[in-house]
């Protein structure tokens, strides 16, 4: 049997991990999410979700993969055989957003480019719509490929999928020690540019100005798990197949707060950096911080190319520093999102990495040119949206409530990481995830169906049409349903393997 692959250091580990987390989530969605959530007073349920939900998974899916050492089939599997199914759900849940968060990526690449002589011109939006994307009008139509989305996507894949090829240590580890520092000096050099901008300050007031009513409403509180979920890259997968790889006697808790507390420093400064960049054009135009916002595609595609058009000198540098870092950050997370299912592969039909690179690998890319089509962008929102409801977030709740409840695993895996970790795990890590977590994300959930059976879908980016019920039911439902039907029929299929040891935990001692 093949040695699984590890680590080469404790750093190594934790480069790849907050590589993970970091990625568009934290500078493409976190600012607009926690404006459009009541702003300051975001950062209440923001943080209660981190400390009672995402934090804790986090070291719970540490210490699962850590201790069952697999992939999230693989470990659930060897958890219990009857879990088999979430593993592979998780799976197919990263598979699917690997499918369209490469296009984002893809669209940075080219917006780098069209940084550096300001290409878009003084009708940004325009730009993005018609000469970029070509978009169609309707939604649901796909319309033909546009090869200024194809060629940087086809770039996107070749740079994930031969890092992977290269291997756990030699590839990801490598990767993400020169990606991420890099990373880490290019947003710090952006952000006190932006904040010694003129206006900086307005754009601030707005973003930490709470509205406390908002607070009150579920919709926040759901915006607020939803986007640690992501954010932290748990509940689909990533997080077991990372610590599958981890050496036996590594830390475990200590691990998770660096990458937790890491991930959302950068969020933050992610946030301060977007306003403070929205605060200045706020002056420049003379409109209110309200006007000039926009989320997810606009915000970064729309109206950063407009302030960058503003900006008192060095445009092009700026506006190709900040594409550029979309890229770093977008590509260490994709790498980890593919990682989940090459490792599954590998684990379930025993067969090499490189078949497992190429064919699970060389499947998403082929399907992701869904999205490099005219009508890609409208199948990408409501696929984000609904995967992320309804994939993520659903996992999240299912995981924790079966480890917690049905499996009754939390003690043993506290006693497991507490056996090697230098943080002790107490009452709240329990309480947490057995009490808290399923409470409040029941109670979001049943909120949650009924609000997108009701059809009142979000179309909270405004630059298009609503959608049709039929465009919902496909490009939504449809793909967040499938991801658990694949993951229930993959976990029928038969293991190849000659090695019983496959089905029983591995033993603590060598
Ligand atoms: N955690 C990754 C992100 O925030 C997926 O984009």
């Amino acid at each position: 049997m093949e040695k699984r692959s590890q680590w080469g250091t404790r750093a190594g580990f934790i480069f790849a991990a907050v590589g993970s987390a970091i990625g568009l989530g934290n500078i493409w969605r976190f600012p607009a999410v926690a404006y459009e959530n009541g702003g300051g007073a975001f950062f209440i349920p923001y943080l209660f979700a981190l400390l009672t939900a995402g934090i804790p998974i986090l070291i719970m899916e540490f210490t699962m993969g850590q201790k069952y050492r697999g992939s999230a089939p693989l470990t659930f599997k060897r958890i219990s055989k009857k879990t088999e199914w979430i593993g592979w759900w998780g799976v197919a849940v990263a598979f699917i957003i690997s499918t369209y968060y490469s296009v984002i990526i893809a669209w940075s690449i080219s917006y780098s480019v069209f940084s550096l002589k300001l290409s878009w011109g003084s009708d940004t939006e325009g730009f993005l719509f018609n000469d970029y994307l070509k978009l169609v009008d309707v939604p649901g139509h796909v319309g033909s490929l546009v090869p200024g989305v194809l060629i940087p996507l086809i770039i996107v894949w070749i740079i994930v999928l031969g890092i992977l090829f290269k291997g756990v240590k030699k590839g990801i580890e490598m990767a993400n020690r020169i990606f991420i520092p890099a990373l880490v000096i290019i947003f710090i050099i952006i952000v006190i540019r932006a904040v010694t901008l003129p206006g900086a300050f307005v754009g601030l007031d707005a973003f930490f100005a709470p509205d406390m009513e908002a607070i009150l409403k579920p919709g926040v509180w759901i915006a607020a798990y939803g986007q640690i979920f992501f954010s932290l890259s748990i509940a689909f997968a990533i997080m077991i197949t990372y610590s599958s790889y981890l050496p036996k006697k590594s830390d475990i808790t200590n691990n998770a707060f660096i990458v937790g507390f890491g991930n959302s420093g950068f969020e933050l400064l992610a946030g301060i950096g977007v306003f403070a960049v929205l605060g200045f054009m706020s002056v420049q135009s003379g409109v209110s911080v309200d006007e000039v916002v926009a989320g997810g595609v606009g915000l970064a595609f729309v109206v950063f190319p407009a302030i960058i058009n503003e900006f008192p000198a060095l445009n092009g540098l700026f506006g190709f520093l900040f594409f550029l870092s979309l890229v770093l950050a977008g590509l260490t997370s994709l790498m980890s999102i593919t990682e989940t299912y090459v490792a599954g592969l590998v684990d379930k039909f025993k067969i090499s990495r490189g078949k497992a690179v190429f064919y699970g690998g060389g499947l998403a890319a082929l399907i992701s040119f869904l999205y490099a089509t005219q009508g890609g962008m409208y199948f990408l929102d409501t696929v984000d949206y609904f995967i992320n409801q309804f994939g993520v977030a659903m996992l999240g709740l299912v995981e924790v409530v079966l480890i917690a409840w049905f499996l009754r695993k939390l003690g043993d895996f506290k006693s497991h990481a507490n056996g090697i970790s230098d943080i002790r795990l107490g009452s709240w890590w329990t309480i947490s995830l057995s009490i808290i977590t399923p409470i409040v994300m029941g109670y979001m959930m049943i909120g949650l169906f009924s609000e997108n059976l009701l059809r009142k879908f979000p179309t909270d980016t405004g630059n298009y049409e609503n959608y049709s019920d039929t465009f919902i039911t496909f490009g939504g439902w449809a793909v967040a349903a499938a991801a658990l039907l694949i993951g229930v029929l993959m976990s029928f299929s038969k293991w190849r393997t000659t090695d019983e040891e496959e089905d029983v935990e591995p033993k603590e001692e060598e």
